[in-house]
């Protein structure tokens, strides 16, 4: 391992399903000889995350926070980002890590935090987005991929996928489409980042 490889972590809560996309496009385009650059840890604040058990599969090391064990906001960030900073991190990628994060959190990793938000960008920022797009009569929905700022879901745009929205779709079945683009996306989206990135 040279000294200026990129190390990327990944933070989840849940499914982990962009985290497997991004883990397993990795391995196969050999970002490490590629790039520079690895998936260096798995991170959930979720004990019970489906996306732990996916991770390790794939070989990569899983390591778990739980929020419920801090009395607060602040402190739970603050050992995260000690968690975080002990691989060094070039990129910190949220993958369906369903927590706020604190200002300092955010300033701490700014540049090098990227989120996926499953709504085309400014539209639908925060939850349920799909129902939400559907109800507001849209015919187009998608995915972004953006910096994370302190404001929820702002942010420079990195990337976008767009997906129609069908007649008789319900927030499942447009979610499932919007998903499958992340998995496309996140990945190629994180790739044109690291390239641009100076060697740590
Ligand atoms: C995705 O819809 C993503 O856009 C959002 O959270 C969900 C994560 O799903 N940020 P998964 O855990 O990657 O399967």
């Amino acid at each position: 391992m040279t000294e200026s490889v990129k190390n990327i972590v990944i933070l989840i809560s849940g499914a982990g399903s962009n985290m497997t996309a991004l883990i397993r496009t990795a391995q196969q385009e050999q970002w490490e000889v590629q790039l520079g650059a690895r998936v260096a840890a798995v991170i959930s604040n979720q004990p019970g995350a489906e996306g732990l058990a996916l991770a390790q599969a794939l070989g990569v090391a899983t390591q778990v926070l739980d929020h419920k064990d801090f009395e607060s906001r602040a402190a739970f960030d603050a050992a995260l980002q000690t968690l975080i900073d002990a691989h060094q991190p070039a990129l910190v990628v949220l993958a369906g890590f369903m927590r706020i994060l604190t200002p300092g959190f955010v300033a701490h990793y700014a540049g090098r935090m990227v989120n996926i938000h499953p709504s085309l960008l400014p539209a639908f920022t925060g939850l349920n987005t799909h129902q939400r797009a559907i109800d507001a009569g849209s015919t187009e929905a998608g995915a972004t991929v953006h910096l994370v700022t302190n404001e929820l879901d702002h942010g420079q745009i990195l990337a976008q996928a767009v997906v129609p929205v069908l007649p008789d779709d319900s927030a499942k079945t447009l979610a499932a489409r919007v998903l499958a683009q992340e998995h496309l996306m996140y990945p190629q989206a994180i790739k044109d980042f690291l390239r641009e990135l100076k060697p740590a």
